[in-house]
C-alpha cells in the first residue's frame, strides 16, 4: 500500500519557521506588561473535567453547546479540551488554595485553546491566547489596570488601528431588573423557534445575532446599561475615570455581548479595524460569581484573553513587525576543515556578548554558503579562510548594501550592536 501523506487536522493553526519567529515575538510582547505588573505564570492542563466548562462558561453559549472537543477518557470520564482559560485558572486557584493567601491572586497564562468553529481567516479550531486573571479584589482601579495591561500589549506590537469597547453588565440586581423588561420586549417579537430557545437560555444573546432583521428588531430593546444599580453605575464611572487618567481611549458599547456567560460588571473587547469578520483581538471582564459556581469562596475576579493569532495578523496588516529582529546578527562561513574550530569558538564568544550568530555547516562552496547566509536574513556575513584563523581583525559583509566593513575583534560589539 502506498504511504499517503498525513495532513494536519482541519482548522488547526500551526507556526513554522520563519513565521514562527514573528509568532513568538508577538506572544512575548503581549504578555510582558503583565509580568511587569506582578502577574505570575500558571501552567495548566489543556484538558479538564467537562463539568468545569458547562458549569463555568455556561450552557447557553455557543462555546459550550456547539464547539467543545469532548471525549471520554479510558476511565470513562468526560474530558474536554479547554475552549478558554478562565475556568481552568479558577479551578486551579480553588484546588491550590491560592485564594486563602494574598489577594488579589494575579496570574498569567499562555497556550492553545480549542473550539470546533467553522475555520476561516483568523478563526481556528486550535488557537493561541495569552491571558491574565486577578482574583479576590473588587476595585474599579484593578479593572482599569487590567485593561491597561492588555492595551500596553497591543501597543508593544506597534498596533494603532484598534479600538477598545467597554460596557458594564452590572451586579445581579441590575441584571434581574433588565432581564424582566428584556424578556417582555422579546416576547412581543415574532421570532423563529431556535431564536426563542436561545433567548430563553440567555436573552442577552439576541444582541449578538448578526442577521440584519434581528439587528433591526433589537434596535429598540432595553439596554442593560440603563438598568445599573447605583453601586454598579458608580463602579463603571470610576473604571472610565481611571481609563481617562491613564489616557486610554474607549468607546462605550452597550450592545456588546461576550461569548461566555460568566461575565458581570466591567466587560471589554479590543477590536481591530483591518481584520474583517474576525476582528476581536482580545477581550475580558469581571466574573464575580464564577468562583462560587465552581465550589469556591464567593470572590470576585477580572481578566482578559488576547488572541495571539489575530494579534499577529493585525501586526502584519499594519506592517509593524520588526522583521530585522527575527534574523541573526552575524553569519559565519568557515572555508575548509581548518577554519571550523576557530569559527565555532568565535561564534560562541560573540554569542556570549549577546548577539545571535549562525555558522554554515557541511562542505558547500563559498557561493552556496553565501546563498544560505542571504536566505537566513543575517545582517552581516563573515568568511573565515586560512588568513582569518586566529586573527583579531575581520572584514564583515554588510548584507543590506554589500559593503565590506573592516573591524577589529574589540570593535565587533559596537558594529553588530549598531
Ligand atoms: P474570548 O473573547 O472568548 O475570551 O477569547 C479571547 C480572544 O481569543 C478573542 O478576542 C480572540 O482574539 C481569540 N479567539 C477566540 N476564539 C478564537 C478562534 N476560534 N480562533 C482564533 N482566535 C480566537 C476568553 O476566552 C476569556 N477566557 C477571556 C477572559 C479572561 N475573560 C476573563 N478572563
Amino acid at each position: 500500500m502506498k504511504n499517503e501523506k498525513i495532513q494536519a487536522p482541519k482548522g488547526v493553526r500551526e507556526y513554522l519557521p520563519p513565521e514562527s519567529q514573528a509568532f513568538e515575538w508577538v506572544r512575548a510582547q503581549l504578555i510582558s506588561p503583565a509580568k511587569r505588573a506582578g502577574y505570575q505564570l500558571m501552567e495548566l492542563p489543556v484538558f479538564e473535567d467537562t463539568n468545569l466548562f458547562s458549569r463555568g462558561v455556561g450552557e447557553s453559549t455557543d462555546v459550550v453547546s456547539k464547539e467543545m472537543y469532548t471525549f471520554e477518557d479510558r476511565g470513562g470520564r468526560s474530558i474536554t479540551l479547554r475552549p478558554e482559560g478562565t475556568a481552568g485558572v479558577m479551578r486551579a486557584v480553588i484546588e491550590g488554595n491560592l485564594d486563602r493567601g494574598q489577594l488579589p491572586v494575579k496570574v498569567w497564562y499562555s497556550g492553545q485553546f480549542f473550539r470546533a468553529e467553522r475555520p476561516q481567516a483568523g478563526r481556528y479550531r486550535q488557537f493561541y491566547q495569552v491571558g491574565i486573571e486577578a482574583i479576590g479584589i473588587d476595585d474599579p482601579a484593578l479593572d482599569a489596570e487590567v485593561i491597561a495591561i492588555a492595551d500596553q500589549g497591543f501597543r508593544n506590537l506597534g498596533l494603532k488601528n484598534y479600538r477598545l469597547e467597554i460596557t458594564s453588565l452590572g451586579d445581579s440586581d441590575s441584571r434581574t431588573a433588565h432581564k424582566k423588561d428584556l424578556m417582555k420586549f422579546i416576547e412581543a417579537l415574532d421570532l423563529d423557534e431556535a431564536t426563542r430557545a436561545r433567548a430563553e437560555l440567555n436573552p442577552l444573546r439576541l444582541f449578538d445575532d448578526k442577521r440584519p432583521e434581528m439587528i433591526a428588531l433589537m434596535a429598540q430593546a432595553p439596554l442593560l446599561l440603563n438598568y445599573l444599580t447605583e453601586y454598579s453605575r458608580n463602579h463603571f464611572e470610576k473604571v472610565k475615570s481611571y481609563l481617562d487618567a491613564l489616557d486610554i481611549s474607549y468607546v462605550v458599547n452597550p450592545r456588546m455581548v461576550r461569548g461566555l456567560d460568566y461575565y458581570t460588571g466591567t466587560t471589554f473587547e479590543f477590536v481591530h479595524e483591518d481584520l474583517g469578520a474576525q476582528s476581536g483581538i482580545g477581550g475580558g471582564g469581571r466574573y464575580d460569581g464564577l468562583m462560587e459556581v465552581l465550589g469556591g469562596q464567593p470572590l470576585s475576579g477580572i481578566g482578559f484573553g488576547l488572541g495571539v493569532d489575530r494579534a499577529l495578523l493585525a501586526a502584519i496588516a499594519e506592517g509593524s513587525l520588526p522583521i530585522k529582529e527575527f534574523s541573526s546578527d552575524l553569519f559565519i562561513i568557515p572555508l575548509g576543515e581548518e577554519s571550523k574550530a576557530f569559527s565555532l569558538t568565535l561564534a560562541a564568544s560573540i554569542r556570549s556578548a549577546g548577539f545571535s550568530v549562525e555558522v554554515a555547516f557541511g562542505e558547500r562552496s563559498l557561493k552556496g554558503s553565501m546563498k544560505g547566509a542571504d536566505k537566513s536574513g543575517a545582517r552581516y556575513v563573515l568568511v573565515i579562510g586560512e588568513n582569518e584563523i586566529g586573527s583579531s581583525a575581520f572584514e564583515l559583509k554588510r548584507m543590506s548594501d554589500g559593503v565590506l566593513v573592516s573591524v577589529k575583534m574589540s570593535e565587533l560589539n559596537t558594529v553588530l550592536g549598531a
